[in-house]
């Protein structure tokens, strides 16, 4: 038997005022698309915005439904939405912001696992790295140079 370490990298930002001014503005798209988020359900608001290899932004907001599962997050929806809009153009970097209703979400929201599996399957596909930026409301902003860093021992099509 032996033991596998897997490490990752991430750095923070203390606030979104630290970020390099492209990526201010891209997680400003984030904040804007998050705000038109329909989430009756929960109450919980997320908006992500791409920056594609040809300078489009693309945004997406949380879109949930009476039955549950069909609702789509904000990732995917922003993610599917540039796939199907400009096929084969490579994503550069992803910005998101979370924000609740009920209470302050004041420390970095990570993607959840099945947005990572979507965001990766892109990454992979491209041959590039995606840069990934994340916060809550206010506060803190984590990057990660690459979906690599958030799912470590991924599942993708070389198994298949
Ligand atoms: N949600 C996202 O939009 N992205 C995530 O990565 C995590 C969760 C949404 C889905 C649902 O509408 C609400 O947040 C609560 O889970």
């Amino acid at each position: 038997m032996k033991k596998i370490k897997i490490e990752s990298f991430l750095e923070v930002y203390p606030s979104i005022k630290e970020l390099p001014e492209t990526i201010f503005s891209l997680m400003q798209s984030a904040i804007a698309a998050r705000d038109k988020a329909y989430a009756p359900y929960s109450d919980f608001t997320v908006g992500a915005a791409l920056l594609l290899d040809n300078g489009e932004v693309i945004a997406g907001s949380n879109q949930e439904n009476a039955s549950y599962p069909s609702g789509l997050c904000a990732e995917r929806t922003a993610i599917y939405y540039a796939g199907a809009t400009f096929p084969g153009v490579s994503i550069r970097s992803i910005a998101i912001s979370a924000k609740s209703r009920i209470k302050p979400t004041l420390t970095p929201i990570p993607p959840c696992g099945a947005c990572r599996q979507a965001i990766a399957e892109y990454e992979i596909k491209q041959g590039t790295p995606i840069a990934l930026y994340f916060m809550g409301e206010e506060g803190e902003v984590v990057k990660s140079d690459s979906l690599e860093n958030l799912l470590p021992l991924l599942f993708t099509s070389k198994y298949l």
